[in-house]
């Protein structure tokens, strides 16, 4: 039983999905033993808590850089023997170091297509651009911001009605299902990195 890590700054959403996903058996092979948000009131922290998951405010106040803070979230990973680090929602970005001690072993979500919208206002970006289709992307995290090779990505219309507020809403659905698909698919090695491309062998 692999031992994923969950790192989230809001409101867990997506967590809560992989949640559930492990309790029903959608996601196999895999246990979420560990959460941790770099804010103290992430409503992620309150979620994991519910379930008896170890959830853990991880303050970065006291390092003094980004780099110093990665080192102690890696000790503290490493000492709890965590396989695979889901990004969901966690509003920093890794550190060279922690990508290299974790390599191909992390998984983030947008709320967008990548390569397009990358960032933290995704959703927006793309609602103001005037796209007329989005979605989500599910990939493995690299040093870039939300560069890594794509494991899963579904379109969402853009509706001409819609705000930030009623986009987002849709497309959190499709990400509550595609995170636990895709994170399933990973820890039961299913997915080959052949240079920028992810290969699935769908089970
Ligand atoms: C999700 O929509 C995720 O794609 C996005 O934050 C939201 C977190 O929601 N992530 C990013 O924008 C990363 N750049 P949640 O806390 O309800 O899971």
């Amino acid at each position: 039983m692999k031992n994923i890590a969950v790192l989230a700054s809001g409101s867990g959403s997506n967590l809560q999905a992989i949640m559930e996903a492990v309790e029903r058996g959608d996601i196999r092979g895999g246990r979420v033993s560990l959460v941790i948000s770099d804010r103290k009131n992430a409503y992620a922290l309150e979620r994991a808590r519910g379930k008896g998951i170890p959830a853990l405010h991880f303050s970065a106040l006291k390092y003094s850089s980004r780099e110093e803070y990665d080192r102690a979230l890696v000790t503290y990973l490493e000492k709890r023997q965590i396989d695979l680090v889901v990004l969901a929602g966690f509003m920093r970005l890794l550190t060279p170091y922690f990508v290299l001690c974790f390599h191909q072993r992390i998984l983030n979500i947008h709320p967008a297509l990548l390569p397009s919208f990358p960032g933290v206002r995704g959703v927006e970006d793309a609602l103001n651009y005037g796209v007329k289709v989005t979605g989500c992307t599910v990939h493995f995290v690299d040093e870039g911001m939300d560069t890594g090779p794509i494991i899963l990505q579904e379109a969402v219309p853009v509706y001409d009605n819609d705000t930030t507020e009623t986009l987002h809403q849709r497309i959190h659905a499709v990400e509550h299902r595609l995170y636990p698909r895709a994170i399933h698919l990973v820890l039961n090695d299913k997915v080959t990195i052949k240079g920028r491309r992810c290969i699935i062998d769908e089970d």
